[in-house]
């Protein structure tokens, strides 16, 4: 696929508006006038964030037998966020413009006010991300719980349990898709920075000499399930952090960056987090987490390997990536070229005319493909109007049932890249498609 790399912020406003348009992200609450930095999936949105989930757990979990899932609690007490180091760490630096008492992230603004473009500031002050509320009906510190800004935490507090209860042994790792919570300063550009959001993360548990050497194999593995996806080789590259820059719990953090229309930018993280988590935990809880490898009568505290990645996030990257405008026919079509497991219908169906001789076997083919791929039924509009307007959500195939269809039993398949048409007899149709997506 072609990709410009140059910034170019036309392309964030028109995958906001296509986003709105046709049903995949809406702002949250819009008729009170929206709450920033909340979005809600609409119908495709929600199809299309399932399928990158989807394809995350695949590869994570589902096509390996070193890793199993979880799916922790949100709210969580002080304790896990204090032996986490979050209580007391997870802060950014925020300072208040003195002339126009904008309230901005310090690291963020190379000391201008974006707003007013004063250069006159209060000190820094740390303030911490996480959002804090109350469990059950009495108020005071005993009440107090933090909605988890991380799913990690889970995976380390959980240790014991799979341990216990799966037959793994280091290296296995434990995954967990789900909502993560940050009271985020500036959050910005659409749902690549927001507060509420989901992360796709997994804690890779090995022993201590090996951890370099899975640290540098979980990198190569997330680079490659990105461009597996569908995302243009030059739109990807790696970026290891300098020590100086590392957080409170690394050894060692390398980013998967994405060209978005504002410039490279972070897409997911993969940290070598020694054993961090799973000390800091032990000590807290007084509850050892650790393994005893039998073989070499030995105990030890396995060192963690994270990836950690975004499914909004990354279902915008997959959205910014694939959007094109190009030239059918002599008039410009928006077309998203979504790889098709991520696309939020796979199939069109699309009876040629509202009469209804043709209603019957368009239900018929629409019957034979619903339990294989997610499939959009429509009759509405001009046939032209209606490839038009599947491209623009991404689908891959239209199927277009005519009246020749009554007598030949065969329909029209029409690629959505190139646009070339042929015609598929119905009996072969499902293994037509399951070619066409290698699932054959
Ligand atoms: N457990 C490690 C961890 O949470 P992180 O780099 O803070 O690391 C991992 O977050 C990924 O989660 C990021 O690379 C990004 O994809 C996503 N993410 C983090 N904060 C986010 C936010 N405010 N909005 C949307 N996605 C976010």
């Amino acid at each position: 696929m072609d990709s410009d790399l140059s910034p170019d912020p036309e392309l964030l406003d028109k995958v906001i508006n296509l986003a709105k348009r046709r049903g995949f992200i809406f702002q949250s609450a819009e008729i009170y006038g929206g709450f920033r930095s909340t979005y809600d999936y609409g119908p495709l949105g929600v199809n299309m964030l399932r399928n990158v989930k989807a394809a995350w757990w695949r590869s994570m979990v589902q096509m390996r037998l070193d890793v199993v899932g979880i799916d922790a609690a949100i709210l969580g007490p002080p304790a896990v966020w204090a032996a986490s180091g979050h209580l007391e760490t997870f802060t950014d630096p925020l300072v208040d413009c003195r002339k126009c008492k904008e309230r901005w992230r310090e690291d963020k603004i190379d000391g201008v006010c974006p707003n007013c473009g004063s250069t006159e500031f209060t000190e820094a002050r740390a303030f911490n991300l996480m959002f804090k509320t109350q469990a059950g009906p009495v108020e005071g510190e005993g009440a107090t719980a933090y909605l988890r800004p991380e799913t990690a935490q889970g995976m380390f507090t959980n240790f014991n349990n799979v341990l216990a209860t799966i037959r793994k042994k280091p290296p296995f790792g434990i995954a967990q898709i789900g909502k993560s919570f940050r009271n985020e300063i500036t959050p910005q550009n659409f749902v690549f920075r927001t507060r509420e959001f989901e992360q796709m993360e997994m804690e890779y548990f090995v022993a201590p000499a090996e951890a370099e050497e899975w640290y540098r194999y979980w990198i190569d593995q997330r680079f490659n399930w990105y461009l597996d996806l569908g995302i243009p080789s030059d739109r990807l590259r790696l970026h290891e952090h300098a020590l100086a820059d590392l957080s409170h719990y690394s050894r060692g953090t390398t980013d998967v960056e994405f060209a978005y229309p504002w410039g490279w930018d972070e897409l997911e993280g993969i940290a070598n987090r020694g054993d961090y988590d799973l000390t800091q935990h032990s000590n807290a809880s007084g509850t050892k987490l650790e393994y005893f490898d039998q073989a070499a009568n030995e105990r030890y505290t396995p060192y963690v390997i994270e990836p950690a990645a975004g499914a909004t996030r990354a279902m915008m990257a997959f959205l910014l990536a694939a959007y094109h405008e190009d030239e059918v026919e002599g008039e410009t079509r928006t077309v998203l070229r979504l790889d098709w497991r991520l696309a939020p219908y796979q199939v069109a169906v699309l009876p040629l005319s509202k009469k209804p001789e043709l209603e019957g076997v368009s239900k018929e083919v629409l019957a034979i493909l619903q339990p294989h791929f997610a499939c959009d039924y429509d009759v509405t509009q001009s046939i032209g109007r209606r490839y038009r307007r599947q491209d623009e959500v991404g689908t891959p195939f239209c199927i277009t049932v005519d009246f020749d269809s009554l007598e030949d039993r065969a329909v029209t398949v029409r690629d959505r890249d190139t646009t070339a048409q042929v015609r598929v007899p119905i009996a072969e149709l499902l293994s037509s498609l399951r070619e066409r997506t290698n699932q054959e």
